[in-house]
């Protein structure tokens, strides 16, 4: 039976299982073994102290030297050396602190300020689907600042995620009583890829044999291009016009599949659509409405209309607006088409001893996972600022937000008044908070009104020479307003507008009877108890406590990352500086900004080897679409357009498949050999069989299997031989940084998950950023924006409502990278691997590691099999991963890329201690499942099949408590656990209960009412 192992040649005699500092001998030998530049003595008497890389890398000099003796090194590069293929090695020195200087802690701060400066703080009344949210500063430091909402993992463990899953669920049930929707999911990217979701369902609701969807001209232009991008690869076709008068034509009716509305529009009109609705349905067609949540708690809501399909941007509920995101859609269907719904879906389910509980409801069925049957790849969404949205709907309750919305519509209807007066003449006969002005009987052009209000530090929307277009929010104050309106008095020479004079008594409603709302919303009584500040604080920390996360200890999910999220690079993240700037704000007042982007765009350029990069997917799976659509483009201009077929190893991520039929590819799929590398032999013969059609080959590295496969070069001279571009998805480049990089492998294109290499915290499942890094001859197709000039020459429209997507988060990769200088981004790298190569070796003798490489080397993760637990003890990967929870750890990637497997990932950011806790945790539940082996334990009543224990479980009756082993063993199976515990909330949560009975929202008032009873 394997023991746990002590080492008996440890330097200093490891402690291991037990609590205290690790004692290793730190002498400058060591120092010179680890072979790294982060513990140099300063060069001056000047030189700053607080330097990031010995902050962010976790193992220092004496246990990284400790690790690399216990795997056979005596210096860090031949460690390396075995790990990473000699044919894609970098030289060593590949990105040095010359190239990218490091910047202290304190000189990164102050260099954002600088820039932060260089951002003008013009107030934008510019609209077009973005606002300034006032952001309650309760929920601005208990959530969006605190690493304790925004470190976390995707909810896939339940039990450790109850405080996130409920309230995400409250997020669903706030927007399905918003749109008055039967369902809606816990929020996608943006509203214009939202949109792209509901017209491929509207698509696949005809079984793809309707082809066309009619876009209203009122949409955003935003939202029209990424339609644009998305049609193309399904081959639907797109018509765009005024639906209230294009819909009768018989052509059109008998071929659609769907229509979008926006409500209210662009121009900030609301139209009654109910009638629309009704002939969109007797064509067979699904009706999809953009709209906006805020003007819903006044407007009919689209349920009540006849809308199939409710999408928008969820943002103004408490969210800065910050370049244009992160923000969260939220994405709403009827009943009948719930189980078609694209993203992440929270149900209400039970654990085993029948107590309530939430989880990912449908989570095999997630889009991604059907891989080449995929409609939609989302896979990473926007959860922390859903959540964000649905405590501001906590905060303010529906009496808050009806305040909010009467006083957004009223300073509106003031402001109409005004301008009116001034024979500025508003084209929208309803409206909410957007008004749209033919300026031409007041003043002889927009473009002057436009320069008066930049004079005044204001943006109105610019639409063309005779309009100009202002949409007020939550943000406008007195002074505010009174600047706003005072634009208008200057333009034509009126008497200034003050707060006495303002006509405020005779203000007419802009909206009709027929299209107010009548029906109550949010009255679930999580939206009606937390309205002071103290209850929403606790509120806050009582769902945070239910959440593991990096505030605790390590999440080592394998192919995601989970480093260190610093707190220097989070801080610039809300100031005003950044926060409060529009998307579409003018070039010169976004000077920082852009700074910033050239900078990102230029180390990520040197990081990957490329030519060219595109900030603009806002996910990892985005750039997968993005690359390959720019592929596409780029056979199509040299008359190849037919090239769509896609290799695709048969490990790789659901969502590369995913992506490929999005970008109109036909998916075949590549072998791997018993050794887990890639089969050659197989990429080549279907290379060679597709050669007239290859477009191109996707491809993990290091793979999905956690190893630097030597065939990386090889496999992409095969692609390019047969006319195919490569592409590489660049989840794991945490691997490679200055040891290797995607062109030198010979790829042509490659995203990066800036929230697993670049250090954005996953936030629960979301904000990411996915861009891409290209080769030169692809430059020119990447992609543009409608409103903002990006991209290249030939550029495909775009991927994503914003020009650089969730660009404030830019930040936080654009300093990690700042801070750390070119010597820390190489040695991050090598920890990182070294780390899992420790860990490796930690386990062995008691679990069986699936791959290494010839060397007997991993990447920087590990894939462990348990199938022959199965057998031996009946049990399963997934009992280990839920057993875990009782040591305090978050699982690793459990059952991908292979069903029976863990993938583990410990990143460069845990110290040596933390690794040494987790392999402890490990090994002792190795010991717990030998018991189950020697027959000690039953097979199916077990600390491991009866895992997580809760506190309620653990405070059952002596009568109740029927299991066979302790409740000391149970909860306290390590000794640090005396000291440090951490209690999932719940049993083992049932997944089949959870889909088969699909709730996914809030108890209901009297369900609630007995829960209290
Ligand atoms: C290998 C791989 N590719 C692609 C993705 C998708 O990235 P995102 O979740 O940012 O869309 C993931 C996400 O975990 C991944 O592990």
């Amino acid at each position: 039976m394997p023991l746990l192992r002590f080492p008996s040649t440890s330097p200093a005699g490891r402690l291991v299982l037990q609590h205290g500092p690790p004692r290793y001998v730190r002498t400058p030998l060591v120092v010179a073994q680890r072979g790294l530049a982060t513990a140099k003595p300063p060069s001056s008497l000047f030189a700053p102290l607080d330097t990031f890389p010995d902050r962010h890398i976790g193992p220092d000099n004496a246990e990284a030297a400790y690790m690399l003796s216990k795997l056979g090194y005596d210096s860090m590069d031949a460690f390396v050396d075995q790990a990473v293929p000699p044919k894609v090695r970098v030289a060593s020195n590949a990105i040095t602190d010359e190239e990218i200087k490091p910047l202290s802690e304190d000189e990164l701060l102050h260099r954002a300020k600088d820039l932060g400066r260089a951002n003008k703080p013009f107030k934008s009344y510019i609209g077009m689907g973005y606002h300034n949210a006032v952001v309650p500063p309760v929920i601005l430091r208990n959530v969006m600042e605190n690493p304790a909402w925004y470190t976390q993992y995707t909810p896939y463990q339940a039990e450790i995620a109850q405080g996130r899953l409920e309230s995400l669920v409250n997020f669903q049930t706030m927007i399905m009583s918003l749109t008055a929707m039967d369902i809606a999911n816990s929020s996608l990217l943006d509203e214009a890829t939202a949109a792209a979701e509901g017209m491929v369902m509207a698509f696949a609701s005809t079984a793809q044999k309707k082809k066309t969807f009619f876009v209203d001209d009122g949409v955003l232009p935003q939202t029209l291009a990424v339609l644009r991008t998305r049609a193309k690869g399904f081959g639907i076709r797109l018509v765009i016009g005024d639906a209230s008068s294009a819909l009768s034509d018989e052509a059109l009716r008998s071929d659609l599949c769907g229509v979008l509305l926006q409500y209210p529009d662009v121009n900030g009109q609301i139209s009654d659509f109910a009638e629309l609705a009704k002939s969109v349905h007797s064509a067979g067609a699904l009706v999809v409405v953009a709209t906006d949540l805020l003007a819903l708690t006044m407007l009919k809501p689209p349920g009540e209309w006849g809308a199939d399909i409710v999408l928008g941007n969820s943002a103004r509920f408490g969210v800065p607006a910050g370049y244009g995101g992160p923000h969260g859609a939220f994405f709403a269907v009827t009943e009948k088409l719930k189980r078609k719904m694209p993203g992440r879906l929270i149900g209400r389910s039970r654990d085993v001893t029948g107590k309530p509980a939430y989880r990912l409801a449908l989570q095999t069925r997630e889009q991604h996972i059907r891989r080449e049957k995929a409609t939609s790849n989302i896979c990473t969404s926007q959860a922390l600022l859903a959540n964000m949205a649905a405590m501001y709907a906590v905060y303010h309750g529906p009496n808050g937000l009806k305040r909010i919305a009467t006083k957004v519509h009223g300073l509106t209807q003031l402001l109409k008044t005004i301008v009116e007066g001034y024979d500025f003449k508003v084209t929208n006969g309803q409206f909410f908070d957007t008004l749209t002005l033919d300026v031409t009987g007041a003043v002889p052009s927009a473009d002057a009104l436009h320069a008066s209000a930049v004079a005044s530090g204001v943006n109105l929307r610019i639409v063309d020479d005779k309009h100009v277009g202002v949409t007020l929010d939550e943000s406008v104050g007195p002074v505010d307003f009174l600047r706003l309106a005072n634009v208008f008095s200057s333009a034509v020479k009126a008497p200034a507008v003050t707060l006495d004079n303002a006509p405020v008594s005779h203000l007419l409603p802009g909206v009709s009877e027929g299209l107010t709302r009548t029906s109550d919303f949010l009255h679930h009584p999580v939206f009606n108890r937390h309205h002071s500040e103290t209850e929403m604080l606790r509120y806050i920390h009582h769902l945070q406590s239910k959440d593991l996360s990096l505030v605790h200890s390590m999440t080592p999910l394998g192919s995601c990352t989970m480093k260190l999220n610093s707190t220097s690079s989070m801080i610039p993240l809300t100031w005003p500086e950044f926060g409060s700037v529009h998307p579409f704000a003018p070039a010169d007042q976004v000077k920082g900004y852009a700074e910033i982007i050239a900078e990102l765009e230029s180390d990520l350029n040197k990081i990957t080897g490329f030519y060219a990069c595109s900030l603009q997917p806002n996910s990892g799976a985005a750039g997968e679409y993005a690359g390959l659509s720019v592929i596409r483009a780029y056979h199509e201009s040299r008359g190849e357009q037919h090239r769509d077929v896609c290799l695709i190893p048969l490990s790789a991520h659901g969502t590369n498949p995913a992506s490929a039929v999005m970008a109109g590819l036909k998916v075949v799929p590549v072998k791997s050999l018993q050794d887990g590398s890639l089969d050659l032999a197989d990429l080549k013969e279907k290379a060679e069989k597709h050669k007239d059609r290859l477009a191109s080959f996707m491809i993990t590295y290091p793979s999905t299997f956690g190893v630097f496969e030597d065939g990386i070069s090889d496999a992409c001279k095969i692609i390019h031989d047969n006319g195919g571009q490569v592409y590489m998805d660049g989840a794991n480049l945490n691997a490679q940084i200055s040891l290797t990089n995607p062109a030198i492998c010979g790829a042509d294109v490659c995203h990066m998950n800036l929230h697993k290499t670049f250090a954005i915290p996953h936030g629960g499942g979301g904000p990411g950023m996915g861009p891409i890094c290209v080769a030169e001859h692809l430059a020119p197709f990447l992609p543009t924006h409608p409103v903002v000039a990006t991209g290249g020459e030939k550029g495909i429209d775009a991927v994503a409502a914003a020009p650089w997507g969730s660009a404030s988060i830019l930040l936080i990769s654009w300093a990690y990278i700042k801070m750390l200088g070119g010597q820390g981004l190489a040695d991050s790298s090598k920890i990182a691997l070294l780390s899992a190569n420790y860990m490796a070796h930690r386990l062995s003798g008691h679990y069986s590691l699936r791959y290494n490489n010839a060397n007997g080397r991993v990447a920087h993760e590990l894939l462990i099999d348990f199938a022959e637990f199965d057998k031996s003890a009946g049990l399963k990967v997934t009992d280990f991963a839920k057993r875990l929870q009782d040591y305090g750890f978050h699982p690793p990637t459990v059952s991908w890329p292979i069903s029976t497997c863990m993938l583990i990932e410990p990143t460069e950011s845990e110290s040596l201690e933390e690794v040494d806790r987790f392999c402890d945790a490990m090994i002792k539940i190795r010991e717990e499942a030998d018991e189950i082996i020697a027959g000690k334990q039953p097979r199916d009543n077990n600390v491991l099949k009866n895992a997580p224990h809760p506190m309620s479980v653990i405070a059952l009756s002596e009568e109740e408590w029927k299991r066979p082993y302790s409740r000391q063993k149970a909860a306290y199976p390590a000794p640090w656990l005396h000291e440090k515990k951490f209690w999932p909330t719940v049993s083992r949560v049932d997944d089949a209960y959870g889909d088969l009975n699909l709730i996914c929202d809030c108890p209901s008032v009297e369900e609630t009412a007995h829960d209290y009873a």
